[in-house]
């Protein structure tokens, strides 16, 4: 079998903007899933994960299309392999084995992460010369094709990643920057462990009220000025304009924080995750008791430089970034606040940036 290779995501700032073609900037992390295959000579695709052993080997066919509910976590391959065939290219059934080391629904984007790692497969035995834009795009093609309407960032960065930097994506043009990642921060992900719900149902709420925001406005959101949005969002209605005013404000903090990175200024770091989270919390009320909590503990912990929730929120994770000598005692301080609060008992897990999708050659 070739084994292949597709890390998760981390999103540093820059959230629900994706989609209203905004600047994100998360980095690709050190886990993600591993993925060994072969192509059949028949059409199925017959697939086990050492995640879910309960679930045994999963029979799936290669031509049709996803989901199915038998094929449980097998249908984001088949909808990779759905989207790969209808760009004409010729698909052979596959014996797939997985292991992700993503924790699943933390919002570190593992189903993302499957997926790039099934283009790769595919990539390589249909011979297709895909870029990784353009597998990205294939990902998030199937992924919408399962019923979430997410944007592009998640492939994005699974595809594009670098280690030793973070991204800077337009997600409208699909143009990639890096920019170093320092090496003296540490990057803590901090697991609420409070299940996510009604998560996918209130994602596609959030952003159609954005496009309706645009198309009430006749612009673009993340082309309005941070300092005329006040004018700008007026006419909306209430509903719908603090959903816009976090679009715009989320797309000047991103370009703020690039600054702030390569410029190494750490108080601008962390107020910009700050106000990220607020926005989130306020505007775009995506983060929920669990979050808040997190990160307001982390907010008052030793270490820490800056705090926020990533991702899509309603629950998931936050990403922290933290003086490197300090990791211990700030993870536990937000441990004993957040469990002080909700109950629940966080994990963690530090995380360094890494390399996009590829083939693992031994
Ligand atoms: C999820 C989606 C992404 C993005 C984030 C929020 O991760 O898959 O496309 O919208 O939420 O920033």
């Amino acid at each position: 079998m070739r084994q292949f290779h597709a890390p998760g995501r981390v999103n540093l700032i820059g959230d629900h903007i994706d989609y209203m073609g905004g600047t994100v900037l998360p980095m690709a992390i050190d886990r993600g899933t591993d993925l060994w295959a072969r192509p059949r000579s028949d059409r199925l695709i017959v697939a086990e994960s050492d995640n879910f052993p309960e679930a045994g080997r999963i029979v799936a066919e290669v031509d049709a299309d996803p989901p199915r509910p038998e094929w449980d976590w097998v249908n984001y391959l088949v909808a990779v392999a759905s989207v790969f065939r209808r760009r004409g290219f010729e698909v052979p059934g596959v014996d797939v084995r997985v292991r992700g080391s993503i924790p699943n629904g933390a919002g570190l984007s593992s189903s993302a992460s499957i997926e790039l790692a099934m283009a790769v497969a595919l990539n390589a035995f249909t011979g297709a010369v895909v870029t990784a834009a353009e597998m990205a795009l294939e990902c998030q093609r199937a992924e919408n094709s399962l019923g979430v309407a997410c944007g592009i960032m998640d492939q994005m960065s699974i595809a594009c990643g670098r280690q030793g930097q973070a991204l800077v994506i337009d997600c409208q043009t699909l143009q990639v920057r890096t920019v170093a990642f320092p090496d003296d921060l540490a990057v803590v992900v901090a697991n609420t462990n409070h299940r996510r719900e009604l998560s996918d149902s209130a994602y596609n709420q959030r952003r159609e009220a954005c496009e309706q925001a645009e198309q009430l406005l006749g612009r673009r959101l993340v082309d309005i000025d941070k300092d005329e949005s006040t004018d700008a969002l007026s006419s909306l209605p209430a509903s719908l304009r603090p959903r816009a005013r976090h679009v715009v404000t989320e797309q000047a903090r991103v370009i703020a924080f690039e600054r702030a990175l390569a410029g190494g200024d750490r108080d601008a770091l962390g107020a910009l995750m700050r106000a990220s989270h607020e926005s989130l919390r306020d505007d775009f009320e995506v983060t929920g008791p669990a979050l808040d909590a997190m990160v307001e503990a982390a907010w008052a912990a030793p270490g820490v430089v800056g705090a926020r929730m990533t991702g899509a929120g309603f629950g998931g994770c936050t990403v922290n970034l933290v003086e490197p000598d300090s990791v211990d005692e700030f993870e536990a301080s937000v441990k004993a606040r957040y469990a002080a609060v909700t109950g629940l008992t966080p994990d963690f897990y530090g995380v360094r940036s890494a390399d996009g999708a590829h083939e693992v050659v031994a």
